[in-house]
Order: structure tokens, then C-alpha cells, then sequence
């Protein structure tokens, strides 16, 4: 059994697609998810679960991100985790804390990466004019949303979307293609997988 823990920052429907497929003849199995915010509505989903959650609130550590980081990883090492699926998980991470995690941490992000790494992605495609737009699910490495790309979905960019419309359409595409990606990960595949 492949053991993978989710970090997510809100509601976690990544998260909820991610535990939804990992059943069955699946390889892998959720065995913790964790939030930087205690408050976020995808601890309570997972705990309802049957699965271990655990929050490490970012704000009780102010500015020590190092304290907060050292917490974090203590929780995820404590499960002795195969892969770490960051689902909707809002904090950048340090390249000290990615070490530990080198070549089994993935990531989805809400665009086509190699553009529009960061936040506000949906908008910078309208303001940018893009016909089309999407998701990508990545290895991480230190640098922010640029390591291996694993797989893109694509949606076509309509012409009275709004940023919400569009986050939305790619979502649903985001809900397919991370477990797809986890699935051929735990099996050892790094080919990339493109969608639409
Ligand atoms: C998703 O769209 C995910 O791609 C994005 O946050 C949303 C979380 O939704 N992630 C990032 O922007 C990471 N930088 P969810 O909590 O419902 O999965």
C-alpha cells in the first residue's frame, strides 16, 4: 500500500477527488490529511472519513515560518508518507522542507505551466487573451510551480467567461486529472499525461 498525505488550505475538493479514487484496486491510500488553517472545511470532510487529520495553523507562528515548517514536517514525517499530494495547500514551501519529499511531492496548479505560475491565474488568462486554459499537475522542486510537468487538462476559454466561470470549468478538470496523475505516478510512470 502506497501511503500518501494530502496538505490542503480550504474547502479540499481536490483532496475529496484524490481520497475518492485512492479505493479499491487503487495503490495507494490516504493515511493523513493536513492544514495550515484549522479552519478549513476539508479537515472535517476527511476526519468524517475515517481518515487522520491534523492542522498546523500558520498564523499562531507569525513570522517563523521555520517553526511553522518544523511542525508541519514532523506531522507528515510521523506517517511515513510514499508521496505528498499538495491539494489546494496556499503556503509556499521552503526548498529545505521540498528536500525531504525530493521526487515524491506533487502538485496541481490552476494553470498551463508553464505560464501564469503564483496567484490570480484564471485572470491573468483573460487579461492575456488566451484561447485556451487549464491545469497542471507537477512534481515539486524549490522553485515555485516549475518542476516536471506529469500532466495538463485544457479547457477553451469562452467569450463571457469570468475568472470564477473559468476557475470552475477548470476545476472539474482538476477533479480528473490529479488522481489520474497520482494513479500513474505510485506505478512508477513520468510520462505526461495531456488532456484536451
Ligand atoms: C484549486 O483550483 C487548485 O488548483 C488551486 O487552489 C484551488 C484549491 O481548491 N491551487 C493553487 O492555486 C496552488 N497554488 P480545492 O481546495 O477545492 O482543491
Amino acid at each position: 500500500m502506497i501511503r500518501v498525505v494530502l496538505l490542503i488550505s480550504g474547502g479540499g475538493s481536490n483532496m475529496r477527488a484524490l481520497v475518492g479514487a485512492m479505493q479499491g484496486d487503487h495503490p495507494c491510500r490516504a493515511v493523513l490529511v493536513a492544514s495550515n488553517d484549522p479552519m478549513a472545511a476539508g479537515l472535517a470532510w476527511a476526519a468524517a472519513q475515517g481518515i487522520a487529520t491534523v492542522a498546523v495553523g500558520h498564523r499562531d507562528y507569525g513570522h517563523d515560518r521555520a517553526g511553522f515548517e518544523s511542525s508541519l514536517l514532523e506531522q507528515v514525517l510521523a506517517v511515513n508518507p510514499d508521496i505528498v499530494c499538495l491539494a489546494g495547500f496556499m503556503r509556499i514551501l521552503s526548498p529545505e522542507f521540498v528536500s525531504h519529499f525530493a521526487g515524491k511531492m506533487l502538485n496541481i496548479h490552476p494553470s498551463l505551466l508553464p505560464k501564469y505560475p503564483g496567484l490570480h491565474t484564471h485572470q491573468r488568462a483573460l487579461d492575456a487573451g488566451d484561447a485556451q486554459a487549464g491545469c497542471t499537475v507537477h512534481e515539486v522542486t524549490p522553485e515555485l510551480d516549475a518542476g516536471p510537468i506529469l500532466g495538463q487538462a485544457r479547457v477553451a476559454v469562452l467569450a463571457d467567461d469570468t475568472a470564477d466561470t473559468l476557475a470552475a470549468r477548470v476545476l472539474a478538470q482538476e477533479h480528473k486529472l490529479y488522481p489520474a496523475v497520482l494513479r500513474r505516478f505510485a506505478q512508477g510512470q513520468r510520462s505526461r499525461l495531456d488532456w484536451g
